[in-house]
């Protein structure tokens, strides 16, 4: 990456990767067949669909429209696998997936590749055991692969230890095949993605301030689902837009869902010149235009539980603004950033130090006091590929080139990254 003059234009980015794996999973177990556009084809939704094949669902895929057709077979109609279902390094293939089997009437097994094995599944495991699942890990030690046995499951009255959509995803589809309802209470902020589909696929679902119920089901409706964009995507060209100079910008049909939207909120407590247009609801998700434009200078800010389940995926790109912001931002409470795709604390501090940043990481999150001029440096992306995107924008205000080491993990959510980037560097030129 080098130094840009400017980003400018109008794009499209692809679907929301968390919908787009719901929408799979959801209408592979409805009666019928749906249609998904706008979908991801990025390398966790494909490894969705590898899954729900494996476990005998038709699905048609369609490169060039991005495009989605699955057959769904029913509540109870999926079939043993004929091999482990591997979920490469999607970790919410892997832990939805873990509550969706729990619940089937055959033994299935569940592993993922080199990073996805060492993140933990016990947050899964645990409220599902006390659901009467039987779930047996190799090593015992609470990482894939998973084995999982036929078992009758209760529902359960589970106040959550940690805000987590994969976690109360896990436990709702589990669910649905269990002999009596489920109370989740203490995650009012997570995403709510699968809440929002499983009541539009006609579970009896009831959300609350504070709890979610769902009762079993006999089945669910498939439904057409059109997939916003997504914003953890999105928020990478935003950072962009914001920090180099002259650059204006409008990202179209973004998912604002308010459970993803939390970085909005944090840029414009920045002062950043971020606003909304067009806003209107696809397939039950409230979604907008986003026109952002630089501004400078930016001021810092604060970022503890009350934002973190709302940006969770967004903290690295947020560190790099505050590397602009005059002053002192702190980010805490967000200890999960450690169990991410990468230790998400380390790497983001290792890579805006690397670039000149002066950054500390702390237990929970990090210290980043701005502003710092950014030098062109040698980055690694740890294997992550949010990492990875936050260096290629890092690199377009740091002086120098900026070379990113094991930059293709970026096509686990985003092949376009470097297509639409450059549209958006090149338009003006
Ligand atoms: C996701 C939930 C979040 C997020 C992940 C996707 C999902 O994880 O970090 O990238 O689609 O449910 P947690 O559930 O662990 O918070």
């Amino acid at each position: 990456m080098t130094t840009s003059s400017s980003l400018k234009g109008e794009v499209k980015i692809p679907g929301d990767k968390s919908i787009a794996h719901r929408a799979i999973i959801l209408n592979a177990i409805a009666d019928g067949i749906s249609r998904i556009d706008n979908f991801p084809l990025g390398g966790d939704c494909l490894n969705t669909i590898g899954a729900m094949r494996n476990l005998g669902v038709p699905i048609d895929v369609d490169l060039k429209k991005a495009r989605v057709i699955v057959y769904g077979q029913g509540l109870r109609g999926l079939k043993m696998p004929s091999h482990p279902i591997d979920v490469g390094n999607s970790g919410t293939t892997g832990r939805l997936l873990i509550g969706l089997l729990s619940g089937q009437g055959f033994t299935s097994t569940i592993t993922g590749d080199r990073y996805l094995v060492k993140r933990p599944m016990d947050r899964i495991v645990i409220p599902l055991t006390k659901m009467g699942a039987s779930i047996h890990y190799e090593e015992g030690i609470g990482t894939l692969p998973v084995y999982i046995y036929p078992s009758d499951l209760n529902g359960i009255d589970y106040t959550m230890p940690i805000a987590s959509a994969q976690v109360k995803s896990a436990i709702l589809l589990a669910t649905l095949y269990a002999k009596s309802p489920t109370i989740i209470r203490g995650d009012r902020k997570s995403r709510n993605h699968t809440e929002l589909m499983l009541k539009n696929m006609g579970a009896n679902i009831i959300t609350s301030n504070d709890s979610i119920f769902l009762e079993p089901t006999d089945s669910l409706f498939a439904r057409n689902v059109y997939v916003p964009c997504d914003i953890s995507s999105a928020s990478f060209f935003i950072t962009g837009a914001m920090l180099v100079p002259n650059s204006s910008i409008l990202i179209k049909d973004v998912g604002l869902n308010t459970t993803r939207s939390g970085i909005l909120d944090v840029y414009k407590d920045m002062g950043a010149d971020v606003s909304i247009e067009n806003t209107g609801f696809t397939s039950g998700e409230l979604k907008g235009d986003i026109i952002v434009s630089s501004k400078h200078p930016l001021r810092p800010t604060i970022i503890d539980k009350n934002l973190v389940p709302r940006l969770i995926d967004e903290i690295p790109i947020i560190a790099l603004a505050a590397t602009q912001a005059k002053g002192k931002t702190i980010i805490k409470d967000a200890h999960e950033l450690a169990v991410k795709e990468s230790n998400r604390i380390q790497s983001t501090a290792d890579v805006l130090l690397r670039l000149g940043a002066n950054i500390s990481p702390t237990s929970d999150g990090m210290i980043i006091e701005g502003p710092t001029p950014l030098y062109g440096a040698a980055v690694d992306s740890m294997g992550d590929h949010r990492i990875a995107m936050m260096a290629a924008i890092a690199g377009l205000i740091a002086k120098g080139k900026t070379t990113i080491k094991n930059s293709q993990w970026i096509d686990i959510s985003f092949p376009d990254f470097f297509e639409i980037l450059g549209r958006l560097t090149n338009s003006h030129a």
